[in-house]
């Protein structure tokens, strides 16, 4: 049986166009569980150094890292009461990847999907960064030896990744139960968000088109034309969840719907069975807007006083470190560096 307290840590790396499907996917989760464990959320700047397009300028990762913040704050999280911190402001990360890299197993990376996605036919030439990334995402896990870690479909595999490394840590050092094995909180198919012109893309910060994507910081406008745009099929709302066989595009908006007014899809299906898409596509907009708005504001303020964000982040770092300066401490110990 584990003996692990409840923790949950998730993060976001610091990118400009933080949208839709980064709200409805992970931090709408984020600001209800916060309220059920005790919650740590960071922004991985030094994830942001492994970016295949190379390096980010650093004036870019400044504020991309402040702007994740104020995303965070503004879609909900209270930092009074869940400590945001950026990554590199706790040493502690950094300190337990490179001991992972010592436990972690060349083949074990070499089945990461993710790295051959991103390196692509030019493996020579991405960032050994780059490679080593989940390693980090297991060390940013296990340095407080977290739990819970809500992620993404496409981070699940980087989650089995940190228990493979939490266990052999384990094992190899006779530490039985030393690290907890993190789970991974899957914020279900119900919260894939698609882009607006592709049922069957996910929405992404690197679309080319900005109208695939609706952006936290999209005004009223921007949201309501882009959502009156957004492709659909020629045939009315389906009249049960079967009906949406085959129609990405009306699966995705309806479980927008559903995301932003915190209904059942189910119910959302029925509120608008029949109906055509230009009434729905109102309706839509008026509720996307209503929602979002204060978010976009809220981020807005927040990002004119940089001074603040930056006080909440090492404020967080401080309570975060707390908790990673005594484990690090016993796991310095564990491996035999003389502390
Ligand atoms: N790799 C994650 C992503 O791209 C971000 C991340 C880094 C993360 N470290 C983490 C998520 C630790 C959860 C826990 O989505």
């Amino acid at each position: 049986m584990s003996t692990h307290k409840q923790l949950v840590l998730s993060g976001m790396q610091p990118t400009n166009t933080l949208h839709l499907g980064n709200y409805l996917g992970a931090l709408k989760n984020w600001v209800r569980m916060q309220n059920e464990m005790p919650c740590f959320f960071c922004v991985v700047d030094m994830h942001a150094l492994t970016q295949d397009s190379g390096y980010a300028l650093p004036k870019d990762v400044t504020r991309a890292t402040r702007e994740v913040a104020a995303a965070y704050i503004a879609s909900g999280v209270d930092p009074k009461h869940t400590p945001i911190f950026a990554q590199s402001m706790v040493k502690e990360h950094a300190e337990l990847a490179w001991i992972f890299n010592c436990v972690a197993r060349l083949g074990w990376l070499d089945r990461m999907t993710q790295f051959k996605e991103k390196s692509g036919k030019h493996k020579e030439r991405s960032s050994v960064g780059l490679y080593t990334y989940p390693v980090l995402m297991a060390a940013d896990i296990l340095v407080y030896k977290a739990t819970h870690v809500p992620v993404g479909e496409d981070q699940k595999q980087h989650l089995e990744l940190a228990r493979d490394i939490a266990q052999k840590f384990n094992n190899d050092y006779a530490v039985p139960d030393y690290f907890p094995l993190p789970e991974p909180v899957i914020t279900g198919p119900g919260t894939r968000v698609m882009s607006l012109r592709d049922g069957a893309k996910k929405m992404s910060k690197t679309d080319e088109s900005d109208n695939s994507r609706i952006n936290l910081t999209d005004d009223a406008d921007t949201i309501a034309n882009k959502i009156r745009r957004a492709k659909t099929d020629p045939n009315p709302l389906p009249e049960n969840e079967k009906g949406l066989a085959g129609r990405p595009e009306a699966e995705n908006l309806l479980n927008i719907y559903a995301g932003l007014a915190d209904k059942p899809m189910k119910d959302v299906i029925a509120q608008f069975a029949g109906q055509q898409f230009s009434g729905f596509k109102n309706e839509l907009a008026e509720l996307a807007v209503t929602k979002l708005k204060p978010i976009a504001d809220e981020m807005r303020r927040l990002m004119a006083d940089s001074a603040e964000i930056d006080r909440i982040l090492r404020s967080g770092a401080e309570k975060a470190r707390t908790v990673a300066e005594p484990i690090m401490l016993d796991i310095k110990k564990t491996v035999g560096f003389v502390v």
